[in-house]
């Protein structure tokens, strides 16, 4: 599966399977966080209970169902650069975990902080963690009517970008990478980050008025999403970090 058929694919899974991993599954998994940590000075770490069949972190059961042996720990820098960083790099970690037929979910808040225990360097913060496992073949409805309930409130794709130009003349990657951060995780769904397309340079604006942390999170996924959905229409490119910071094409 290619990491754009992984984007298309990905949902935010709150039913598993209590079926462990492979060895092989994890050390790929584990490949990509040490990627993630040697690329950006990230403190990301797994936990790998898959041999002892044992939990990997205690998630919230009014939200979540079944058990999962592999879990990552979302670390890294205090500060609205430390989480868009970490948002960024969570989204490369969780399309690859998707991309090998695993089911994921970014979680801040409904689970229990006390059942992991991160290494934390100084400055540093757990900003959340990601669960990894088999999804459920049925899901039951508790898990289907909290999904259905808050991808109600989506915006619609041309919101996301804001241009003088209207929606429909946009270059195809810009609307590709648009389409992209709609289809993303953000945190209760609230969908935060609009792309701002003027004078021909891509960057990024946090169009709520009440910002708190997490919208950092969403930032970084949102910049990952883009990079994905554009590059799928024939545009690679990188991004600088900051919310004015630009998207530069290759
Ligand atoms: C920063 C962040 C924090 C989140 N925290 C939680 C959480 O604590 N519990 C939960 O069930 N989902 C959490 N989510 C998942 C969102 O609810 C989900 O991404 C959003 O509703 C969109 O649905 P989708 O991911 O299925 O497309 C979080 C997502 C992000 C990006």
């Amino acid at each position: 599966m290619t990491e754009f058929e992984a984007l298309e694919k990905r949902i935010s899974v709150r039913a598993y399977e209590k079926r462990p991993l492979a060895p092989e599954t994890a050390a790929e998994l584990q490949a990509a966080v040490d990627e993630c940590n040697a690329a950006a000075g990230l403190h990301f770490q797994l936990i790998d209970q898959n041999a002892a069949k044992k939990p990997a972190v205690k998630l919230a059961p009014g939200m979540f169902s079944g058990e999962v042996y592999t879990c990552a720990l979302l670390v890294g820098p205090e500060g609205a650069l430390g989480g868009e960083m970490v948002g960024y790099f969570s989204e490369k970690l969780i399309l690859k975990a998707v991309a090998l037929g695993l089911g994921t979910c970014w979680v801040a808040g409904t689970f229990d902080r006390k059942s992991v225990t991160p290494e934390l360097g100084e400055g540093e913060k757990l900003w959340g963690v990601v669960p990894i496992g088999y999804a459920a073949e049925k899901v039951p409805l508790l898990q289907r009517t909290i999904r259905s309930r808050i991808r109600a409130k989506d915006r619609k794709t041309e919101d996301f970008v804001e241009s003088d130009y209207p929606y429909a003349s946009l270059p195809a990657w810009v609307r590709a990478g648009a389409e992209a951060v709609k289809a993303g995780p953000s945190a209760v769904n609230q969908q935060p980050v609009n792309i701002v397309y003027k004078g021909g340079l891509v960057t990024t604006r946090l169009w709520k008025e009440k910002k708190n942390e997490m919208m950092y999170n969403d930032l970084g996924i949102a910049k990952y999403q883009f990079q994905v959905g554009a590059e799928n229409a024939g545009v690679r490119g990188f991004w600088n970090f900051g919310e004015d910071g630009e998207f530069i094409a290759e």
